[in-house]
């Protein structure tokens, strides 16, 4: 009989949940069969994403690259100042990828997996010496400190907004206060603006060197850590042993400051030249991580060499076209879509969420009926999490999600398909201010072709029959198909448009 959390006294249920929570770290670090090959912390307001970029270019650079090259081998960690409401508030409204690992208010609340499930070991940590009403005694009545929203309070995290020119002073003041009162609490400055009180545990970096501690534990300490941030309550992530850090170009000068009086002589941590997740990508090439040319800014893979055939690259490629397509932005051509269908294994199958499936070559037929139906608007597609599963010596089965954004910061997600009949029906039956599609898909990739599919939850058994021959089957399905398409591949060089230039 399975045991449910309610039915459990207190005793229980706080073991429950710590099991619950060790097995999440667990699934986290199994997904990989080794050692991560690079771990990105990374902040998210103004260094993952930029607020000034309304195209998100940078970022969708970043999620490009980071699906096709590194979701397979590495780990990506978020670290923001945000309570778990903001952030998804910002998931909603920025083409965000999916972190294995949530770090949220200022290092006060780790999570893990898609289901965000809180570590209660860092959570009983930072109880230990941290006394919530003091510090609501203590800061009562400072007419200097204005208290942040509601959202932003937390267990441990009492969070106010100070004018720049006060901040010093209020910050020493409050500190010999707690002082006095035997709490040691640390006090972050962040943007000019945020002011935030925690335990002294707690923290960004303190919060990452408790992840290191475990992944070591578990012989699984990734090969290289990069830390991103841009403000003062990044700063100490910049001083964890080993990491490699990169302060984006547009660093606050808190941040900068400090780096100044503490970190100018160590190698390991740049001051990119380049803006938010731009110079994320600079600081991998820079330290040399791994590949840090992002798809989105290769013109022509039309010469690639099927020995370094990689699936996820396939995935990205094949959707960046499907968005270029829509977008107008390569060239109309028969060529194109022939050539498409000639990298596509004749027996390849995309399977769409509602379990109906089609021929991968019927998808690209497809294409036809949409060209351009996006030109002039802010049609982006993203996918997130792919991970190729290699189930044959020839052969793939890809897991995805798909993520469509259409015009304004409005986003919903859905299961539903790509293909360009089903987004007629669906923006018919919906109402067109929902704008983002997820898709859960499963792409099975025969070298030298493709091999599609687009997948709902029946998978296991879905998985077995279809990689053991899929081909007639599918052929029959009923239902409409997802559409999908390469990147730059299927056209020639000049038919390209240019590369998106970052600006500052
Ligand atoms: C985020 C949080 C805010 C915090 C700030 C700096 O903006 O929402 O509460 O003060 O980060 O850490
Ligand atoms: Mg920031």
């Amino acid at each position: 009989m399975p045991l449910y959390k309610h039915q459990l006294s207190d005793d229980c249920s706080s073991l429950y949940i710590k099991l619950v929570s060790e097995s999440s770290l667990r699934k986290t670090m199994d997904r990989l069969a080794g050692n991560a090959n690079l771990m990105i912390v990374s902040d998210l307001d103004h260094t993952m994403v930029d607020h000034h970029d309304p195209e998100n270019l940078s970022l969708l650079r970043f999620n490009a690259l980071w699906e096709s090259k590194y979701r397979s081998n590495s780990l990506l960690v978020f670290s923001t100042g945000r309570s778990p409401t903001l952030y998804k508030e910002l998931r909603k409204e920025k083409p965000m990828l999916t972190p294995d690992i949530t770090i949220m208010s200022v290092g006060t609340e780790i999570t893990y997996g898609n289901s965000m499930v809180p570590d209660d070991g860092w959570v009983e940590f930072l109880n230990q010496k941290w006394d919530r009403n003091i510090v609501s005694e203590e800061t009562r009545n400072l007419s200097e400190l204005t208290l942040q929203s509601d959202t932003e309070q937390r267990p441990h995290k009492v969070s106010f907004y100070v004018q720049k020119d006060k901040a010093q002073d209020i910050m020493k003041s409050l500190s010999t206060r707690f002082k006095e009162r035997g709490l040691d609490v640390k006090i972050i400055y962040s943007g000019g603006m945020d002011l935030d009180i925690l335990p002294q545990g707690a923290g960004k970096g303190q919060a990452l060197a408790y992840l290191h501690k475990k992944f070591k534990a578990e012989g699984k300490l990734p090969k290289n850590t990069l830390v991103c941030g841009d403000s003062g309550n990044d700063a100490e992530l910049f001083s964890i042993p080993d990491v490699h850090g990169v302060m984006v170009s547009n660093a606050q000068e808190e941040l900068l400051q400090w780096h100044a009086a503490n970190a100018k002589a160590n190698p390991k941590i740049i001051h990119a030249t380049e803006r938010c997740a731009a110079g994320i990508i600079q600081a991998i090439g820079h330290f040399k991580l791994g590949p840090s040319t992002s798809p989105r800014d290769v013109m022509d893979s039309s010469d690639a060499k099927m020995e370094t055939f990689d699936p996820a690259d396939e995935v990205v490629k094949f959707y960046l076209f499907y968005e270029r397509w829509r977008r107008a932005e390569v060239e109309q051509t028969e060529q194109c879509l022939a050539n498409l269908k000639a990298v596509c294994s004749p027996s390849g199958i995309f399977i769409h969420p509602s379990g109906s499936e089609k021929l991968l070559r019927d998808c690209v037929s497809l294409l036809r009926t949409c060209y351009g139906d996006k030109q002039g608007k802010q049609f982006r597609v993203w996918v997130d999490q792919v991970l190729p599963q290699q189930v044959g010596s020839d052969s793939w089965l890809v897991k995805f999600k798909k993520w469509e954004q259409s015009g304004c910061n409005c986003y919903r997600r859905a299961h539903l398909g790509a293909c360009p009949s089903d987004m007629v029906g669906w923006s018919r039956a919906k109402q067109s201010n929902i704008l983002v599609i997820l898709a859960s898909n499963y792409l099975a990739i025969q070298t030298p072709h493709l091999y599609f599919s687009h997948h709902h939850p029946l998978l296991p058994e879905r998985k077995k029959e279809w990689v053991s021959g899929c081909s007639t089957a599918s052929s029959s399905c009923p239902s409409p198909p997802p559409a999908s398409s390469a990147s730059t591949w299927p056209c020639s060089q000049s038919s390209i448009s240019p590369p998106e230039i970052i600006t500052k």
